[in-house]
Order: C-alpha cells, then sequence, then structure tokens
C-alpha cells in the first residue's frame, strides 16, 4: 500500500510494525520532500501481511521513472500480491469537492511514461492499469464502511509546478476528473508484472481555475490529514474484504 501526500498516518495503526527508511537501504535514494516520510513499514493490518510505503519518489523531483517505479517493483518481489496506491489530487469536477475519496476506473499518462515491461504490453492491448474486481470491492467496502467512495479517472502531470487553469480546462476536455503527479508509473508497474492494482484519490483541492484560489502544498497536505480517518475506515473494509490467496 503506498501512502501519498499528508496521508502517512494510516502507517500508525500497522501492528507488529517493522520500520525502514528508503536512504537506508542501498539503492534507495532519500525522496525528501515535505509531507513524503519515505518508510516502509511492513507488519499487520486487520490481520493480513502488509507492506505500507509511506511516501514516494516523484518524477518532478528529477527522479527517472525506473527509480519511481522500484519500490513497487521490491514490492512485487516481496510477494505483493495486491498493490492499493493511494494519492493527492486537485479535483477538476464541481460533485468531487476536497475531502472526497475517488477510486480510479482510469489514468491519462501525461508524463511521457513508458511501460514497465514493454515485452508484456507491445503488440497486445495493454491491459486496464485498475483491477476492476477491486474497484467492486472497494465501492462494497465503502458502503459497509459508510465512507462515501465516488469514481473518477486520474490524469497524471509531471509537475512540480501546479497546472494553469488552460492545462485544467484542457485536462478537463481529455475526460480527466481528478489531476495529480503520481500513482500512474506504479500502476503500469503493477500491471506489467500482473500485480492487481487499486487506485484511491483524496481530493485535496479545486484544480487550478475551478476555484479563485490558486492550489497550495500545504492546503493539500492539510486536507490530506483530515481526510486521513476516513480513509482508513476505507482501507481497513477493504483490506478485511480481500480474498485470501
Ligand atoms: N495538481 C497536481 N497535483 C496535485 C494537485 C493539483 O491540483 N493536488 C494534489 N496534487
Amino acid at each position: 500500500m503506498v501512502l501519498g501526500s499528508g496521508l502517512g498516518a494510516l502507517a500508525d495503526s500497522v501492528e507488529d510494525p517493522v520500520g525502514v527508511g528508503f536512504a537506508e537501504l542501498s539503492g534507495f535514494p532519500d525522496p525528501g520532500v515535505a509531507g513524503h516520510a519515505g518508510r516502509w513499514i511492513a507488519g499487520r493490518f486487520e490481520g493480513r501481511r502488509i507492506l505500507i510505503q509511506a511516501g514516494r519518489y516523484h518524477a518532478y523531483e528529477g527522479w527517472p521513472l525506473q527509480v519511481v517505479q522500484a519500490p513497487v517493483r521490491t514490492a512485487v518481489a516481496l510477494g505483493a500480491g495486491v498493490l492499493v496506491l493511494t494519492n493527492a489530487a486537485g479535483s477538476l469536477r464541481a460533485s468531487l469537492s476536497p475531502g472526497a475519496l475517488v477510486a480510479l476506473t482510469g489514468h491519462l499518462d501525461l508524463m511521457g511514461g513508458t511501460p514497465s515491461d514493454l515485452k508484456r504490453c507491445l503488440g497486445g492491448a495493454v491491459p486496464g492499469p485498475y483491477d476492476p474486481d477491486l474497484l467492486e470491492l472497494a465501492l462494497l467496502s465503502a458502503g459497509r464502511s459508510g465512507v462515501p467512495l465516488a469514481t473518477g479517472v486520474y490524469a497524471a502531470v509531471s509537475g512540480p509546478s501546479y497546472e494553469t487553469p488552460a492545462e485544467i480546462r484542457m485536462l478537463k476536455g481529455l475526460g480527466a476528473d481528478l489531476v495529480g503527479m503520481s500513482t500512474v508509473p506504479e500502476a503500469t508497474a503493477a500491471r506489467a508484472a500482473a500485480v492487481r492494482c487499486l487506485g484511491l484519490s483524496v481530493v485535496t483541492n479545486w484544480a487550478a481555475g475551478v476555484s479563485p484560489a490558486p492550489p497550495r502544498h500545504e492546503e493539500v497536505l492539510e486536507v490530506g490529514r483530515r481526510s486521513a480517518a476516513a480513509l482508513e475506515r476505507l482501507l481497513r473494509q477493504i483490506v478485511c474484504a480481500l480474498p485470501r490467496r
């Protein structure tokens, strides 16, 4: 489970936790953006074995996509069977106000990414990045836990500056409901490894031009922190409902 900007609190709920800072592992650089702790926490959550990645590498910090994807590849190599990606996102849709939780039905890769395993993807259909069964399970779990969950399409841009209002109008025309700077390279790496993936966004702000106030990083972190309890309730229910392997 990858915890995005301001969403790291869930890591405190892991039982029997063993934590390791990214930078303590050889080959893993220190991520170093405010709000991104850059830690692995292994343990148990709702009785299941979990590996949490609190913080991530972003392309806008200059990391090549191979580095951005490396933690997911590591989790896959360690035996992860399901990948849950969370992120903070700006909203392009009036019905998704800050604080809303959204399960991803698809994405637009505007980061210039390539699949991490070309052999699996070239020449055949690239599989949908978000698993339909996991999506259904998330929506059922939302009903059970009383946490409202919408669905939407996430556009990933490379950043690091937030978009211009004109860019947001363009993204809306392309079919995006949400915008952010992560998740897509990791979802692509998971799919290339045939690992099922669920994407969950926390709306932290209105995208540029949707409201008169421009997005701010502090606002993104603050709204993320305030939504962490609802996200945790939902994730507990989802993890409980995951079929056992
Ligand atoms: N734009 C891009 N990335 C983001 C935003 C946004 O408005 N909010 C959180 N991450």
